[in-house]
């Protein structure tokens, strides 16, 4: 026999004999006409496919009759066109082989539903459920696009490195790496001296790849970086993790338009290929997770994004009735509540921020002719805030050793970053996606933890 997907089994094109599906149990019903109806899922699609079982079967009343949630099985038989609504085909079968069995009396996924926080403690099990499955479908389908897209785009796909002593955010939110035993030497007593450790210096997991990539973007001219980016920000919130994958793209001879409209056209690439690709899981999250979400990608791919300076948002905030938590005044970043109250209630859609206050933005960013800005953008999306963050980066040896000394970063650890300064330098910009809140904005889910196969947040390093 065949072994074919479920996916492929679903469609009407692969109806014929001596079929086979393999694939766990989502539900079992016995008909009392002599057969029972199982519901198989293989991860191939959200769909299931409908095993009818007949009596007939050798083993029908020993082990067709006692199947359950999360049994594996491997099914042969005829794929016929199917009698009832909802599904073009069923497999009528001629076999049907138990691989694994499944406890319901300790197998947690048994039909009642069961909250996301509680799922969590099943990381492990919870992508056999319809909503993790669809994410994780989701998310593989934006991470092609992402390749695809900067493929397309004339992108080089470039590893930078995890671990690196350099802080590229300057906000001192890194993990530290060593090989010392810091547990005997606080027994020893005395100074740590990282002189004597692995990389002679203290080293840390990044917190971006982008000071790596700007290296490589003036010498290729278009590169991106899709790597795990780390953060050890005691933020327990629903849109931070300390371990999450970024996309990096930074191109030579581009300017703060040309990184917006980069941003942009990928973002719209992204999300229609969600639409375009993950049609069932797209319904699913539509009409489970957050109602009018199609309708509402589908608006966000067709109307250009809104435009606004820093400047012009905070006269906005202060200007509305609405009430915040945080006073809002110009030389403040930008809280939580205020972003999703422009997205959401001014604008209604993605919002893109430009022209930050340079207190409060890193060091690479480019100072504007007015001296108090930088040439910043943070693409805002309703739900989920600020899913982009980038720059056009300072070229200028001169003004950039000025910031780096005003942000106390030494000269000679960054010397090889202002190199890139020193020998041809070119105005150059880049930016940095959040996949995780991208995956958040397309499928509606409210929670980051949710949307991130084995979540890493404060105090859960599990699974
Ligand atoms: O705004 P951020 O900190 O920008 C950078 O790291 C730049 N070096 C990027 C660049 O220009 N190449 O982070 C970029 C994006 C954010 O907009 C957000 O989507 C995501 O990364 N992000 C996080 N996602 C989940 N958990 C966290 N703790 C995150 N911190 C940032
Ligand atoms: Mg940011």
């Amino acid at each position: 026999s065949h072994w074919i997907s479920v996916d492929k089994a679903r469609s009407e094109s692969s109806i014929g004999p001596d079929i086979e599906i393999r694939g766990w149990v989502r539900t079992r019903r016995d008909s009392k006409g002599g057969f029972s109806f199982v519901e198989i899922n293989d991860g191939s699609c959200f769909g299931n496919l409908q095993i009818v079982a007949p009596a007939e079967l050798a083993n029908y009343a020993d082990e067709v009759q006692k199947l359950s949630v999360g049994c594996s099985v491997v099914v042969t038989g005829e794929l016929k066109e199917s009698p009832a609504s909802g599904q073009a085909t069923e497999l009528h079968a001629t076999a049907l082989r138990v691989l694994g069995w499944a406890d319901p009396e300790t197998y947690p996924l048994q039909k009642k539903r069961h909250t996301f926080e509680k799922l969590r403690e099943w990381a492990h099990l919870r992508p056999r459920t319809n909503t993790f499955g669809a994410v994780a479908r989701v998310r593989n389908q934006i991470s092609q696009s992402i390749h695809q897209f900067f493929h397309e785009n004339g992108f080089f796909y470039t590893h930078t490195p995890i671990i690196t002593a350099s802080d590229c955010e300057g906000a001192g939110e890194m993990f530290r790496v060593t090989s010392l035993d810091l547990e005997m030497l606080a027994k020893k007593g005395g100074p740590v001296n990282y002189e004597y450790d692995f990389f002679e210096k203290p080293a840390h997991l990044t917190v971006s790849g982008q000071l790596n990539g700007e290296a490589y973007a003036t010498a290729l001219g278009r590169i991106y970086t899709f790597g795990p980016t780390f953060r050890a920000e005691n933020s327990n919130t629903s849109r931070h993790l300390a371990e999450f994958w970024m996309v990096e793209p930074e191109a030579a001879f581009f300017d703060l338009a040309d990184n917006m409209k980069l941003a942009e056209d990928f973002l719209k690439r992204i999300f229609s290929d969600c639409l375009n690709h993950c049609g069932e899981d797209m319904q699913f999250f539509d009409q489970r997770i957050e109602k009018g979400k199609i309708e509402q990608l589908t608006a966000v791919i067709d109307k250009p994004f809104s435009h606004m300076t820093y400047t012009e948002a905070v006269d906005v905030l202060k200007s509305t009735t609405e009430k915040f938590e945080f006073p809002v005044e110009w030389g403040t970043d930008l809280q939580a509540e205020h972003e999703r109250f422009l997205t959401e209630k001014h604008v209604g859609g993605p919002l893109i921020l430009t022209d930050y206050p340079s207190t409060i933005k890193p060091f690479y960013m480019r100072v504007s002719d007015d001296g108090k800005t930088v040439a910043a953008m943070d693409v805002l999306v309703p739900g989920v805030g600020e899913i982009i963050g980038g720059s056009q980066r300072e070229e200028r040896l001169d003004v950039l050793l000025s910031r780096m000394s005003e942000a106390g970063l030494s000269e000679e650890e960054y010397s090889w970053y202002i190199d890139l300064r020193r020998y041809g330098t070119v105005p150059h910009a880049g930016f940095g996606l959040g996949l995780e809140r991208a995956v958040q904005y397309a499928t509606g889910m409210a929670n980051i933890r949710d949307v991130i196969p084995f979540p890493r947040t404060p105090g859960n390093a599990d699974f």
